[in-house]
């Protein structure tokens, strides 16, 4: 198989750097004995038995998994509810433990106890119960980083009523798209939200999509930004959320579900068609995401936690709302920008919250290394005890910088590995445990079962070469299925290597055992560490009607790990100017939103083919980066590749 990244896992190769974890964090950690490891992997059922216990169940299972490859259900026949979990069970102890403070981008703040979560979540369940909503009813969000975000979600996994968040980046078409697929019945949006000090018009959005959204009924809107909004209203379909839950009462009791009842849809990008709605059920994943936040994160009643990530996206889901809140911890979430009002926003807030936990992606690291050591200087992190990072591979470089400059040394990482699929962390080290190297994401999580196969997926021995990451035994937080298109689940995942379930990462085995990820072997780009899939991007290219065909690939860089080239040939008559760039590019910012905006642009008369006609993206990602081209005899027309090198070249490598 062919990887992007070689040279990352040769610096990785070559990385000699070992991180044991310090004794005084060891004697303090959650887990520190490594027989975790053991226990589980002698009877795994047993060890996802025994987590089981640490969530609530309104009744126990029969069975702790029925497995039917691909097809799972964990804690089989036991009910429960995600919302009790992460609010009723916390009451009595901690009612007034604080839940979540709050950091708009302007300045202002509050803090919400679990007391006052629970109540606004039951006001607002009440109020989504007067407009219709049922168990079982799909509900969209569409929302930024407000308090009423994980309430709106908690509130919907409160009456059985799975919540299909949709990040406020996307355009409206894109939302459009996943209401549709989801057949959602009511929108919760906002009237607008803070990002760099400007509005993002989530209201006007939403509007733009609920035209094209027959199945929507209503739309509730939480008034963040007021006047300056300027939305538009329509009476018979649109309610704002403070008229909704005026009255309401705040007593809501939680709707006892099944295990394997629906908890969320989240939709992500594939190789191929529109995005695949990954189904979630409540036993299972509440479990997954309990015990890995509990265990990865050495989360103690005392901690600050924060996750930077915006809950639009799984690490949202798994990493501020249900992991961490059915650990009944106190966590600080942020509305804005890392650079608004200046680049040190991140310190500031560490500071003056007196953060513990930290918990980032590897793309705002590298962008805070490039603004430079001065912002962070300027505060004291003393408070941090540990930091994580995810959503793509970490260089060692950013690595290392990540603990020296923020974790002043004292600091464990843990780079965990997962995916919105596996629901929870899956490769990841436990800082009490493991000994890091900067860019392995090191073993999987206790009850976990990871395997590199070759091509004909029989096992690549460890620190030979690389090949394809699989899981080879089910885990209670995987994924149940893709939202109405079980034969894309059982195709796209689990036909490749049968009886594994296929990342669609490449990965390889240092000597040692640990795992180095190399990305993505499939058509999907991860640029700042979201998933884009070169078919989405495609298709808005020619969705413009200038295009008659396009190529997109991903080139490496050195902030977003990834950025996105397409090659474009455009129909007869249209200029291939400047003018047609800014305009193409732009099109894709209103189709899909501004996080699929391609870097580069590179018309071409005619895109390199094999014989069969698939379009040969490993040579144009070679020749966009400039590398020196490989082989091109299976080439239907070699002339192409030339030219479109030359065209390049002509350009200058930055464009
Ligand atoms: C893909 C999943 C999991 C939440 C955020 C992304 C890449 C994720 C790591 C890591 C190397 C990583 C993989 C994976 N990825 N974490 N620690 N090291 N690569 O979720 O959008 O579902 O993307 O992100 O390529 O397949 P996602």
């Amino acid at each position: 198989m062919t990887t992007d990244t070689p040279a990352q896992i040769e610096a990785l190769l070559a990385e000699n750097r070992t991180y044991p974890p310090a004794k005084a964090f060891t004697e303090q950690a959650n887990i520190n004995d490594p027989k975790v490891y053991a226990e589980a992997d002698a009877d795994y059922l047993a060890f996802w038995e025994k987590a089981a216990e640490n969530i609530d169940w309104f009744q126990r299972w029969d069975r702790v998994l029925d497995w039917d490859c691909p097809w799972a259900k964990w804690y089989v026949n036991a009910q429960l509810n995600a919302s009790y979990n992460c609010l009723d069970r916390h009451l009595a102890k901690n009612g007034n433990k604080r839940a979540l403070i709050w950091e708009g981008e302007p300045g202002d703040t509050r803090t919400l106890t679990y007391a006052d979560m629970a109540r606004e979540v039951q006001r607002f369940a009440n109020g989504l119960k007067s407009i219709g909503v049922q168990k079982g009813d799909r509900v969209a969000i569409y929302m930024g980083m407000v308090p009423e975000l994980p309430i709106a979600m908690l509130a919907c996994a409160r009456l059985g009523a799975p919540h299909s968040v949709v990040f406020g980046g996307f355009s409206p078409d894109s939302l459009a798209d996943r209401i549709n697929d989801a057949q959602a019945k009511v929108l919760i949006t906002q009237d607008g939200s803070w990002r760099r000090g400007s509005i993002v018009p989530l209201k006007q959005n939403a509007d733009a999509a609920v035209a094209n959204t027959p199945s929507i009924e209503k739309v509730v809107v939480y008034q963040r930004v007021g006047e300056k909004a300027n939305i538009q209203w329509n009476a018979d379909r649109d309610i704002w959320w403070h008229d909704l839950v005026a009255g309401q009462s705040d007593q809501c009791p939680a709707e006892p579900v099944d295990s394997e009842h629906m908890l969320y849809i989240l939709y992500t990008s594939g190789t191929t068609g529109k995005p695949k709605g990954i189904v979630h059920t409540t036993g299972g994943y509440m479990v997954g995401t309990n015990i890995t936040s509990k265990w990865v994160f050495d989360l103690k009643d005392t901690d600050l936690y924060w996750c930077t990530a915006d809950i639009g996206w799984v690490t949202g889901h798994s990493y501020v709302v249900y992991g961490p809140m059915s650990n009944g911890v106190t966590q600080l979430m942020y509305e804005g920008a890392p650079d608004t009002p200046d680049k040190d926003r991140f310190w500031d807030l560490i500071e003056k919250h007196g953060v513990t936990i930290l918990y980032t992606a590897p793309t705002s690291i590298r962008q805070f290394m490039k603004w430079g050591t001065e912002y962070p200087e300027k505060h004291d992190l003393s408070s941090l005890r540990l930091l994580g990072t995810v959503g793509e591979p970490i260089n060692p470089e950013a690595w290392v910088w990540y603990n020296e400059v923020i974790g002043h040394g004292k600091s464990p990482i843990v780079d965990t590995w997962w995916q919105t699929e596996t629901g929870a962390i899956m490769i990841t080290p436990l800082p009490g445990v493991t000994t890091t190297v900067p860019g392995s994401a090191t073993v999987p999580f206790p009850g976990v079962f990871a395997q590199i196969v070759d091509d004909q997926g029989n096992a690549v021995p460890t620190g030979k070469a690389s090949g394809y990451l699989t899981l080879t035994r089910p885990w209670p937080s995987m994924f149940r299925t893709i939202f109405n298109d079980p034969d894309r689940y059982v195709q796209t995942y689990w036909s490749k290597f049968p009886g594994k379930y296929f990342t669609g990462d490449g990965a390889k085995q240092l000597e040692n055992g640990y795992y180095a990820i190399i990305g993505r072997v499939d058509d999907v780009l991860n640029v700042a560490g979201h998933r884009i899939g070169t078919w989405e991007v495609e298709s808005a290219l020619v969705d413009s009607g200038d295009v008659a065909e396009a190529a997109v690939v991903g080139l490496d860089d050195v902030i977003k790990g990834q950025s996105i080239a397409a090659f474009v040939t455009l129909k007869p008559g249209v200029e291939a100017d400047e003018q047609e760039r800014t305009k193409l590019k732009q099109h894709v910012v209103k189709k899909i939103g501004a996080i699929a905006r391609p870097e580069q642009i590179i018309f071409t008369a005619d895109l390199p083919k094999t014989r069969s006609a698939k379009i040969m993206r490993r040579l144009l990602r070679d020749i966009a980066q400039g590398r020196v081209l490989g082989d091109t005899t299976t080439l239907a027309d070699p002339a192409v590749v030339n030219e479109l090198k030359q065209k390049y070249e002509s350009m200058g490598a930055t464009e």
